[in-house]
């Protein structure tokens, strides 16, 4: 089939739904997220996915450190522990926030791929996911739903193709990766093109702004994505819904004069909130 024989994602009921929460529910109803990464100096950008995945709805977060000592003072909700003290069982894992490309962030990457759970793979998990054959062929073996998150010079690494390859033609380079890595694919910037294994459509974002141009954001889209995961919306239902509040938050945002200028990654956490309980 055609690859370009579909639409945009921006008429809201193309949309999935969140699941309804039962009056008897309890927070072991809305799942477990544990958001891998932290080196040394980069505890903020584990520190942003976790808070996004608690403001989403995840019923427990771990914040998992690599090196990095935090304690999130304002959100005393979120379990701050060294990484590898931490054994994954029922979470959802968002690998990748400020991992850094160390021997020992591989290691840990390449623990947290065997334990089988849904991932999100951001930043530098991509990073080394496309340098080293031995974190590929792992992920080969992984038979959990993926969500790949990468920025234009991420997806250039993992493609091998430059940069202006991939801008020239986002469509193909997501559908490529798709194929290669067998996950939903979130090839992000502005107009972000969502591509899954194993189905010729795709999506592209109409929602956000180049308010969101700026560090960290990309750390809320992957706490996002994990915390609906969590909620058990499947991979693609999860990613086309976390790049549309992702996106709606930040325009949301730009009404009342907190962008395009100066909006920074934490504020679009409550914003996203908002966006999905208006949902
Ligand atoms: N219009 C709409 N959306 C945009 C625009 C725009 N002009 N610019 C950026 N965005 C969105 C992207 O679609 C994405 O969701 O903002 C987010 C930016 O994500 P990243 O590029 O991953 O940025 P960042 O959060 O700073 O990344 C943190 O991880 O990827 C590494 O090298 C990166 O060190 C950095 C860290
Ligand atoms: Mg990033």
């Amino acid at each position: 089939a055609d690859v370009r024989e579909t639409g945009v994602l921006n008429c809201a009921n193309t949309l999935p739904a969140m699941p309804v929460r039962a009056s008897n529910s309890h927070k072991g109803s809305f799942g477990d997220v544990l958001i891998a990464g932290g080196a040394a100096g980069m505890s903020g950008a584990v520190l942003l996915a976790a808070r996004t995945a608690l403001f989403s709805g995840a019923g427990r977060v771990y914040a998992g450190m690599l090196e990095a000592i935090a304690v999130d003072f304002l959100h005393p909700e979120l379990m701050c522990r060294p990484l590898m003290k931490h054994t994954p069982h029922k979470e959802i894992i968002v690998a990748g926030p400020g991992l850094g490309q160390s021997e020992t962030a591989s290691h840990e990457l390449a623990r947290l791929i065997a334990a089988n759970r849904p991932m999100v793979l951001d930043a530098d998990a991509l990073n080394l996911l496309a340098q080293q054959a031995q974190l590929q062929s792992a992920l080969q073996q992984h038979s959990a739903e993926k969500i790949l998150t990468p920025h234009p010079l991420e997806a250039a690494r993992l493609l091998n193709w430059t940069v202006a390859e991939v801008q020239a033609d986002r469509i193909a380079a997501a559908s490529e990766l798709a194929h290669r890595y067998q996950s939903v694919i979130i090839l992000k910037g502005a107009g972000s093109v969502l591509c899954q294994p194993g189905n010729a459509q795709y999506r592209i974002n109409t929602s956000g702004n180049p308010a969101l141009a700026t560090g960290g954001t990309g750390d809320v889209l992957a706490g996002l994505c994990g915390a609906l995961l969590a909620q058990g919306l499947a991979a693609w239902d999860a990613a086309c819904l976390a790049c549309w509040l992702h996106g709606t938050a930040a325009d949301d945002l730009c009404l009342n004069g907190t962008g395009p200028v100066g909006l920074t990654a934490s504020e679009l956490i409550p914003a996203i909130r908002r966006a999905l309980n208006q949902h």
